[in-house]
């Protein structure tokens, strides 16, 4: 018998989880059938900033693998009753040319007029490069004549297995897997109740920043000549214990991220 190489991630969740580190694809996930779909290097060529190297691939690869609501059938009502939902990304490291490998990124709609809902990412194998990224708002004309700073706003953070991600309303979002040979395994906890919406970021060929593959940031240059305020952030734990198990414990603490209003500091 060969022996699969398998990370175990069964410290994160109260199921046995292990993922297959030659395929990046769960095998083993206690018994709930793992259903996931993957996102192609095509699904994403609006984003990525190498065209040359772009057309210059002959086959569509696979990027990253979405598993939603990995969640054990008795915990499924409680997950539902709540409107939250839980799921595992694996992003296995790979350059995208002269680019570090990322999500295709994108914004979540309004759950109410000036509150989009929020997102909790928890890292639980390798590292992840987070940018959050805040479009520049509508300014009055009063702020125009009084030269208002109208910026768009981009909070990087880092996060290794562990740390734990908040990702406030208003912000797109993508991660970056920063390593040449560690795959990125993160789960998340959001609101099960909207769509997610990749059109901005894709008209604007991706995030306002791309990480290079010697380890620097680039700006993207669709972005021509827009202002940029850079906010300092460190992960920081929004549960004290994992996402699963803070959630089983206590749905209640979780209602943020379907009432976005209800919660004043968010960073
Ligand atoms: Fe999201």
């Amino acid at each position: 018998m060969i022996k699969m190489a398998a990370i175990d991630l069964s410290n994160f969740v109260p199921y046995e989880l292990l993922v297959d580190s030659e395929t990046s694809k769960i095998v083993k996930a206690g018994d709930i059938e793992p259903i996931f779909s993957t996102r192609k290097l095509l699904d994403m060529k609006d984003v990525i900033y190498d065209q040359e190297w772009l057309v210059s691939l002959k086959e569509n690869i696979d990027l990253y693998h979405m598993y939603r609501d990995l969640t054990r059938v008795e915990d499924k009502e409680l997950f539902q009753k709540h409107n939250v939902r839980f799921d595992v990304t694996i992003i296995p490291p790979k350059f995208l040319g002269k680019e570090f490998v990322k999500t295709a990124g994108h914004f979540h709609p309004d759950a109410k007029e000036g509150f989009s809902y929020p997102e909790v990412y928890e890292v639980m194998h390798g590292k992840g490069l987070y940018l959050l990224q805040k479009p520049k708002k509508e300014l009055s004309r009063k702020e125009k004549k009084a030269k208002v700073l109208n910026p768009i706003e981009i909070i990087v953070i880092s996060a290794k297995a562990g740390d734990q991600v908040m990702i406030p309303p208003g912000y797109g979002h993508i991660t970056i897997n920063p390593s040449e040979d560690t795959t990125l395994i993160m789960n998340n906890l959001v609101s099960s109740s909207f769509n997610s919406i990749y059109e901005p970021i894709k008209k604007q060929r991706g995030a306002i920043y791309l990480y290079h593959t010697n380890k620097t940031w680039i700006r993207n240059p669709s972005y021509k000549d827009d202002k940029i305020l850079v906010k300092e952030a460190i992960p920081q734990k929004i549960a004290n214990k994992p996402f699963y198990e803070a959630f089983l414990e206590n749905p209640e603490q979780w209602k943020f991220l379907n009432e976005p209003w209800i919660k004043e500091k968010w960073i």
